[in-house]
């Protein structure tokens, strides 16, 4: 599904240059940490509260869905202590966050092998999703354990399960985002100019924009920039 507008509408319409969907690849907060003589560990602390800050903002702006990739499948090698203290944050603040986002009537999705998760993780996310199924209007997605690749070759597993015959829609439809729009806007900070595995078959249309800012140093302010960036462009799908 493609929700983004056309340049034509953008120019009538102010309200139309805010993306619906914004997609951020959290990179830097082992560098940001390391600057300041910091462990890794501290970085992600500061990482986690900047994702949560940015995830009422992007909604305060008038985003309707933002994906945040917070843990990929390549990220469960780390040293397990690294591992270990960023599900040790999840289970910190995930309740608490995951209570802001049905108080904003908003819907939280997992994206990725959740299975591979430690067990009251999985059932901490298993009743946030349930809770909050209901809620159409704004959409909260983590990409936990994720790799697009995975999710790509889980869908082809899927469809030839079911004996399906797919098309673009139908197999948009099978991936872990389907029958949200895909993302109009996807935002990588750290200074890293690449996609590293995320969202990959969602991404063909949506606009890229990099920041040199380390992830827990990305403000609200600068998560405007991006969207300013993003009015500023010409989308045209292809087409002249
Ligand atoms: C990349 O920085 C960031 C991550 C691997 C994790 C992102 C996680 C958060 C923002 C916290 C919330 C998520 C969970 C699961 C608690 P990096 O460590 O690769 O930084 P570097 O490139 O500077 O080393």
């Amino acid at each position: 599904m493609n929700t983004a507008v056309d340049n034509k509408d953008k120019k009538t319409s102010p309200a139309a240059c805010v993306p619906a969907h914004v997609a951020i690849i959290m990179d830097g907060n082992g560098r940001w940490a390391k600057s300041r003589l910091m462990p890794r560990s501290y970085g992600h602390l500061k990482g986690m509260e900047r994702m949560i800050g940015l995830l009422e903002h992007a909604f305060d702006v008038g985003v309707r869905y933002v994906t945040v990739y917070a843990l990929s499948t390549e990220n469960l090698s780390r040293p397990k202590e690294e591992v270990d203290a960023l599900f040790g944050l999840f289970r910190k603040y995930f309740n608490e966050y995951a209570r802001k986002i049905i108080e904003r009537e908003s819907r939280l999705c997992i994206l990725g092998d959740v299975t591979a998760l430690p067990s009251d993780i999985q059932d901490m996310v298993a009743e946030i999703e349930s809770q909050s199924r209901r809620f159409e209007g704004r959409c909260v997605n983590i990409a936990l354990n994720y790799g697009a690749r995975d999710e790509i070759v889980r869908a082809v597993n899927l469809a030839a399960e079911r004996g399906e015959k797919v098309d673009k829609e139908s197999f948009s439809s099978l991936l872990y985002t389907g029958g949200q729009p895909d993302p109009d806007l996807i935002i990588r900070t750290g200074k890293e100019k690449r996609l590293s595995n995320f969202l990959l078959w969602q991404a063909a249309y949506a606009e890229l924009y990099f920041s040199d800012k380390m992830f827990p140093a990305f403000s609200d302010k600068d998560f405007d920039a991006a969207l300013k960036d993003y009015a500023s462009r010409e989308r045209r799908f292809g087409k002249v």
